[in-house]
């Protein structure tokens, strides 16, 4: 009787198969798609890492090949057959010994000398020309600064393509981490201590980042906005933001800024000419940005209204109280910083 070709248990095997197949393609696409892709560098930093990741991917790759294949010469050709003889018992070969001892030594070192060349490479002291930018990890937002510019921005960093930006980080209150996923990281940022991380980007584009360290209730909602433009539309960038804020024009932002400058807002923010506050996020340009309360919320006359209303119900844990404004002051608050563009 010859044995059916086409059984269930066949069937099953070949569809779980299908199935692992599609799950580890589309797992691969999104890896490589996903905005928050580790993958697709797009600065010299990420690239060198990227290469160590392919190098070592690729070597264990080959490995791994070349030991499930012994692996299945050997269950298929020794395996147990009635009236077969039992294969060659080996014992102490020396040869084979030295072999592997010396081949495992060659695959170490393929993958450290590599390895400890990127984490010096990664750890270099900027150029004195480089565009220096002070990170401040915050329970729940990041603040930037640009010493040399004269900017304070919150969760959104403008940065020019092609030059080298030397990123100094700080924590004031707990640990975080710093992480721009397509430009390369991720690295502690730590109270009491300055980390750094030196990196060109290449090409314009929004990427995000987050916080990649537990940092409390929020750090889920601790993100932030990386913008590489050219270099003339950067400069644009610099030159609005080093200018005073606009005077709102606006009746209902006129009612804002009275708002502002008599309520405990002025306490915490600062908004050049108006308040001087550093605890919270400089606010001075805050309607140029698209993006609050920690990256997560876009900024939006009605978002801005809620926020200020109830910031707890938007970022669980908020370090902003809850200053029990009306929802006309909301109002009024929203459109007065929206107009500082
Ligand atoms: Cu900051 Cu997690």
């Amino acid at each position: 009787m010859t044995p059916r070709l086409i059984t269930a248990s066949r069937v099953r095997t070949l569809l779980l198969l299908a199935g692992v197949l599609l799950l580890a393609t589309s797992c691969g696409w999104s890896l490589w798609d996903s905005p928050m892709t580790t993958v697709r560098p797009r600065s010299d930093f990420g690239r060198v890492i990227d290469d160590l990741f392919m190098l070592i991917s690729w070597t264990t790759l080959v490995i791994f090949i070349a030991v499930e294949v012994a692996l299945v010469y050997c269950c298929w050709r020794f395996r147990e057959r009635p009236g077969a003889p039992m294969p060659k018992q080996v014992h102490g070969h020396t040869v084979l010994e030295v072999g592997w001892t010396v081949a495992f030594a060659v695959v170490l070192l393929i993958i450290v000398i590599p390895t400890i060349r990127v984490i010096f490479k990664t750890q270099e002291a900027p150029a004195a020309t480089a565009l220096r930018v002070d990170v401040a990890g915050k329970q729940w937002w990041w603040e930037f600064k640009y010493p040399s510019l004269g900017i304070a921005t919150a969760n959104e960093l403008h940065l020019p393509v092609g030059e080298t930006v030397a990123f100094n980080l700080h924590a004031p209150d707990v640990i975080h981490s710093f992480w721009i996923p397509q430009l390369g990281g991720k690295r502690d940022v730590v109270p009491h201590r300055v980390n750094r991380i030196v990196l060109t980007p290449d090409a314009p584009g929004e990427y995000p980042g987050q916080c990649a360290e537990f940092c409390g209730t929020s750090h889920a909602n601790m993100r932030f906005r990386v913008i590489v433009q050219e270099k003339s539309a950067w400069e644009t960038w610099v030159k609005a933001q080093q200018a005073p804020p606009v005077e709102p024009t606006d009746p209902l932002a006129q009612q804002g800024k009275q708002v502002f400058s008599s309520s405990a807002c002025v306490g915490c923010h600062t908004i050049k000419g108006v308040s001087a506050g550093q605890i919270g996020p400089d606010l001075t340009h805050f309607g140029s940005r698209k993006i609050f309360a920690g990256g997560i919320m876009a900024v939006t006359a009605e978002n801005v209204a809620k926020w200020v209303e109830k910031p707890e119900h938007m970022k669980p844990g908020s370090r902003m109280p809850d200053l029990g404004m009306s929802g006309e002051q909301g109002k009024a608050l929203a459109a007065y910083l929206l107009s500082l563009k």
